[in-house]
């Protein structure tokens, strides 16, 4: 299989592109390294291009005829919630844009297989104690919203121009399969604490009233290794002639709170400080939790590492002192 992934050069889509090398599959990145790394790429052709350009399709088209690509796994994307809350218009030119032009590209290469980064983020404040793919969505950030309209674009695609598709709906993600893939940005709950545990600093837990067991938010986390292998499992599903748009959670259905999480790291840092919590921050729902149950059914895809195997091989990453890590 000769495959390109958007987003090559970035936390996980590096690592998916490893996994993919190492099985020997061909492999293409295009990224245009706002917030990718090129000593991330192993040995991959990198393209550097900004999806959302106005050539981008002329330019992703010549790629896919030349490599003779069959099939993409996009992952190019902005992802800071916040940032999108300020920058709107920006956040849909980028990941709405950069969509439409891969898929025009595509068209005009009759590529036709297609797994999409999409997120929990879709479904917005959730109710229960897991969410399936067939709950409500209701995104509540453009972020979110972006990546709605996202598998929107797609079914369209998949209806009228003959697509196959997967749309994977990533839950927290954490962890990192090698030292140098791990990531650098400090978003997720993870980095956050390393970096006040490097500046001598407590964690810091936002809202400890919330209706949970020990009162603080519950999320499902997955080791980025699962996730990555839960791309291959998509990419294998249409080579083997699944046909439309099918969108998958993916999550270990199981909820871990904040607390205990942070205490997790702290156990793995050997750190003896006391978490400070803090008053909850806006739009933070209390629990998100996947149904980890179609994806099991129908690609056969299980998370098979826990907590301590994605905060300790954070942790390993993080001492490795790769740059920003
Ligand atoms: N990390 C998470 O917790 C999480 C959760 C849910 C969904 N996602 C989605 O997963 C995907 C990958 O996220 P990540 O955590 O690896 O982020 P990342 O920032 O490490 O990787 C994104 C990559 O895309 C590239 N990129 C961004 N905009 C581009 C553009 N216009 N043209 C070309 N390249 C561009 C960046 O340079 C970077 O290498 C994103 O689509 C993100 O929305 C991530």
């Amino acid at each position: 299989m000769r495959t390109l992934i958007t987003g090559g050069a970035g936390y996980i889509g590096s690592h998916v592109a490893r996994l993919l090398g190492d099985r020997g599959d061909a492999v293409v990145v295009v990224d245009d390294l706002s917030t990718g790394f090129t000593d991330r790429l192993g040995g991959a052709r990198l393209v550097r291009l900004d999806l959302a350009s106005d050539t981008a399709p002329s330019i992703l088209g010549d790629v896919l005829r030349e490599e003779r690509i069959d099939a993409v796994l996009h992952l190019a994307a902005r992802k800071q919630v916040h940032e999108s809350v300020q920058r709107p218009a920006w956040y849909y030119s980028q990941n709405v844009g950069s969509l439409a032009n891969l898929l025009l590209a595509m068209e005009s290469a009759s590529v036709s297989k297609l797994v999409f980064s999409s997120s929990a983020a879709v479904y917005g404040a959730v109710e229960g104690d897991s969410v399936a793919e067939s709950a409500t969505t209701r995104p509540v950030n453009p972020y979110g919203r972006t990546k709605l309209i996202g598998e929107q674009l797609i079914d369209d695609a998949a209806f009228g121009s003959g697509l196959s598709a997967v749309s994977l709906r990533y839950f927290n993600v954490g962890g990192a399969g090698w030292a140098d893939l791990a990531d650098r940005a400090v978003l997720n709950l993870v980095p956050m604490v390393f970096q006040r545990l490097d500046a001598g600093l407590p964690p810091v837990i936002f809202g400890d009233d919330y209706p949970t067991p020990d009162g603080t938010c519950v999320r499902d986390y997955v080791h980025v290794l699962d996730l990555a292998d839960a791309h291959i499992a998509a990419l294998d599903h249409l080579a083997a002639g699944a046909t439309g748009h099918e969108v998958f959670n993916v999550g270990t259905g199981e909820g871990t709170s904040v607390r205990a999480m942070v205490d997790e790291i702290l156990t793995v840092a050997g750190s003896t400080l006391t978490p400070e919590v803090h008053p909850r921050r806006p739009g933070d729902p209390a629990r998100v939790v996947a149904s980890a149950a179609l994806i099991a059914e129908k690609l056969g895809w299980r998370a098979e590492r826990g907590l301590e195997e994605i905060v300790r091989s954070a942790w390993e990453a993080h001492l490795t002192g790769t740059p920003g890590v």
